[in-house]
């Protein structure tokens, strides 16, 4: 698959296309739960319609998206290349969020996080009710189709709350590493709470999946403090081992 590092620059994305040749092409992620397990708070009809057509909907653009611009690389086409680079935004973001979305949900889900998430949440926020009134906000505000995000901000070492447009992906448009994503497009919850996008949003939280955006922060704050050991060590040893360690360590922490 092609990761969310891979699409965060046009740096990245040109090596990580070159291989194109020889690796395997996207698929659609399984569902860790069935499509009827969310109910009564996203019914099933959404969840199958969500998955099956919109994500994979996304998985096959972004496929031949992917063969046209490996085409164009091979052909020094640089203007075929830009001309794609919209289309694969929308159709690699639209993949990276849906595989984020379902494992953040869960049928155990709601209530509140634990520990140090929990923790992180008080100190960036003020409570779990402020955060979770924060994101909804946030969230039901999105003008059009978009996304609500608890993110991670690595240069700060704290969490955020971002919204983006379409499916631009969070961490490829604001650089904050993505914990916990609510879609907000209207495929997401029309079909049960027509257009009243609050309701949506209120019961959305009865199905977080706190274990989930849990081992995404730590993922996030193992790294950090990864990192920074990386940079003492550095800075003791040479110029030349920075910033190439850091980068890796990130590239772990994203799937
Ligand atoms: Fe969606």
């Amino acid at each position: 698959m092609l990761s969310r590092a891979a699409l965060s620059s046009s740096r990245t994305l040109v090596p990580a296309l070159g291989a194109l040749g020889s690796r395997q092409k996207h698929s659609l992620p399984d569902l860790p739960y069935d499509y009827g397990a969310l109910e009564p708070h996203i019914n099933a009809q959404i969840m199958q319609l969500h998955h099956s057509k919109h994500h994979a909907t996304y998985v096959n653009n972004l496929n031949v998206l992917e063969e046209r611009y490996r085409e164009a690389l091979e052909k020094g086409d640089v203007t075929t290349q830009v001309a794609l680079q919209p289309g694969l935004k929308f159709n690699g973001g639209g993949h990276i969020n849906h595989s984020i979305f379902w494992t953040n949900l869960s049928p155990k889900g709601g209530g509140e996080p634990k520990g140090e998430l929990l923790e992180a949440i008080k100190r960036d926020f003020g409570s779990f009710d402020k955060f979770k009134e924060k994101l909804t906000t946030v969230s039901v505000g999105v003008q059009g189709s978009g996304w609500g995000w608890l993110g991670f901000n690595k240069e700060q070492g704290r969490l955020q709350i971002a919204a983006c447009f379409n499916q631009d992906p969070l961490e490829g448009t604001t650089g904050l590493i993505p914990l916990l994503g609510i879609d907000v497009w209207e495929h997401a919850y029309y079909l049960q709470y027509k257009n009243v996008r609050p309701d949506y949003l209120k019961a959305i939280w009865n199905v977080i999946n706190w274990e989930n955006v849990t081992e995404r922060y730590m993922a996030c704050k193992n790294v950090l403090s990864s990192s920074l050991l990386n940079l003492g060590i550095c800075i003791h040893l040479a110029p030349v081992c920075w910033p190439t360690p850091i980068t890796d360590y990130w590239k772990s922490c994203v799937q």
